[in-house]
């Protein structure tokens, strides 16, 4: 298989213009070792021959879509981090502001957002909140609508909202209706698409990580310009961000910074 550096360059160039994802932003010896695994694995010969597949192939852009995107995901995932955000971060942004504007960007099936939608519902019941997760994968966008899980995804959830808020199907977890019309889904390349305003928080975990340091910084910019002064930002637990002061953030806990 002949898969120069050459030939990445050309391959990435059409790859925008094919799934609309311009891999210049993401690190490149990650993202080029992944792409070249999923070629292997189904078995192209070279990334000219599989652009034209994706070119061709809608179900073939949609798995590999998914499959670059990275959908891990989980509800309550970091116990520490979502238990400060469960007894500090929550309780304290809904006594300041009553209402909350909530953006999980980069949702994936929707674990994060719905976790702080439980969250929101056991601090201030039948309170409106307004909820938003985005993401740039359709597919995952679809099974957040959907919202029925696999048990590895609930793992880390405590069992009281467990419990409360998901009825087992077979070997599937299925999330209440009660919690679901809380969320708004939508598609959002983060890259290029514009961003809403006067978010009191938002969430972009295990997003980062991704990212090339300029990206990263671009980003958070946006980020903290999305905020409300004294809004929280979250990122995942080994995203610390670098210069959070040039964005106008300072750190208040280890993945957690709020807009001056
Ligand atoms: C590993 S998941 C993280 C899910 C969730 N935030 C969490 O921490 O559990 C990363 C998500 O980022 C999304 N993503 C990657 N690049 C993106 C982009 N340019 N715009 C929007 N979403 C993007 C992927 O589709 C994927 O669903």
């Amino acid at each position: 298989m002949s898969l120069s550096l050459m030939d990445y360059e050309v391959f990435k160039r059409k790859l925008k213009d094919t799934i609309g994802l311009d891999l210049n932003h993401y690190k490149q010896q990650q993202m080029q070792r992944r792409i070249n695994q999923w070629l292997d694995r189904v078995g192209a010969a070279n990334y000219g021959e599989y652009i034209k597949t994706l070119q061709s192939d809608s179900e073939e852009r949609g798995r590999f879509t998914e499959y670059l995107t990275i959908n891990t995901s989980q509800f309550y995932r970091d116990v520490t981090v979502f238990k400060e955000i469960e007894t500090k971060v929550l309780p304290d942004l809904v006594k300041r502001y009553h209402r909350l504007k909530v953006w999980s960007a980069g949702c994936s099936t929707g674990p994060e957002i719905y976790t702080i939608a439980m969250l929101l519902e056991e601090i201030s019941p039948g309170r409106r909140h307004t909820l938003l997760g985005t993401d740039f994968d359709v597919g995952a966008l679809a099974k957040a609508k959907e919202a029925v899980y696999t048990e590895n995804l609930l793992n880390s959830l405590p069992a009281k909202y467990k419990d409360k808020h998901f009825t087992k199907e077979g070997q599937l977890w299925k999330l209440s209706d009660n919690i679901k019309r809380l969320v708004r889904f939508e598609r959002q390349n983060l890259l290029e698409d514009p961003f809403d305003r006067g978010f009191h928080l938002i969430l972009c975990r295990n997003v980062f990580i991704y990212f090339t340091p300029e990206t990263q910084m671009f980003l958070t910019k946006k980020f903290s310009e999305s905020l409300i002064p004294g809004g929280i930002f979250i990122v995942g637990s080994a995203e610390n961000l670098m210069e959070p002061e040039v964005a106008n953030l300072k750190r208040v806990s280890y993945c957690i910074y709020q807009r001056e």
